[in-house]
């Protein structure tokens, strides 16, 4: 039997708004600890999110979640360092111009970035995109953040670019804000190859992934699967579990 006060816990449960990652940057379990079992579960992620389409060439992908803090720009830069070290030339933007990680992580200015290019009259990449301590791994952060992040998103720049740099990059990993908060997470989600959905085990509310799940649907993006997280403060020995389950694809009709 639940009481009420069991079911009321589990509301407790939900995660305060947590700035950590924009001051720091996320932690690059992949980078400092290549061979932990977290970083394996890093690897094992890419490995399945490249087999949940065999038959078609997933080169743009957008890593997402129903609300905020629940894991996207960890899990979306320890992947994308996964991707690099098979040998892929991969690009990791920072497409949550609202709370962006990515320049902090990799220790790269942020005085350009995805915000000058769609506002610059003739785009400079190179100054822009960085190298990264990791080879082959390249990172496009957010530039300053700018009054207008969802215009600019949605601007057909944004997909000329993106066409641009599908011809110099294997793979394309953007990182972008929550599905349920700001409309950015349609607007890239519709422009790429797949979705993926951050779900925070045990954290998140069933009500919002569903929700999450639905503003992605009829904007027609291709989720292909969610990563399973869990997202505990770090005083309660913070536990990083990953993995991908391949549900929430577009075919689930429940
Ligand atoms: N599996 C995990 N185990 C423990 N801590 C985690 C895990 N995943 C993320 N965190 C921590 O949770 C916080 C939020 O993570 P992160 O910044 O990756 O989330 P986010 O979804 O990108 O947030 P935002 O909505 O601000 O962009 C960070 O402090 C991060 O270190
Ligand atoms: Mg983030």
């Amino acid at each position: 039997m639940t009481t009420e006060g069991e079911l009321m816990a589990l509301f407790k449960k939900k995660k305060q708004l947590d700035s950590s990652s924009m001051k720091n940057g996320v932690g690059l379990i992949t980078v400092t600890k290549p061979t932990s079992t977290i970083a394996e579960q890093f690897r094992t992620i890419r490995t399945n999110i490249q087999f949940s389409s065999a038959d078609q060439q997933l080169k743009t992908l957008v890593f997402t979640s129903a609300d905020p803090s629940e894991g996207k720009s960890t899990i979306s830069s320890n992947v994308a360092v996964t991707w690099a070290d098979q040998g892929n030339k991969v690009l990791l933007i920072d497409g949550d111009l609202r709370r962006p990680t990515v320049a902090r992580s990799f220790r790269v200015s942020n005085s350009h970035g995805l915000t000058t290019i769609l506002t610059a009259k003739q785009a400079n990449l190179s100054e822009s995109i960085h190298e990264t301590e990791v080879p082959n791994l390249y990172v496009l952060p957010s530039g300053p953040v700018p009054p207008n992040p969802s215009e600019l998103l949605n601007s057909s720049k944004m997909d000329q670019l993106l066409k641009v740099l599908k011809e110099q990059f294997d793979i394309i990993i953007l990182d972008v804000p929550p599905v349920n908060t700001v409309t950015d997470a349609q607007i890239l989600a519709s422009k790429v190859d797949g979705v993926i959905l951050v779900v925070p085990q045990g954290i998140a509310l069933k009500g919002a992934v569903l929700r999450a799940r639905d503003l992605l649907k009829k904007v027609n993006a291709n989720l292909i699967g969610a990563v399973l997280n869990r997202v505990t403060d770090a005083a309660s020995g913070g536990y990083y579990g990953g993995y991908y389950g391949g549900y929430y694809g577009t075919d689930d009709k429940k």
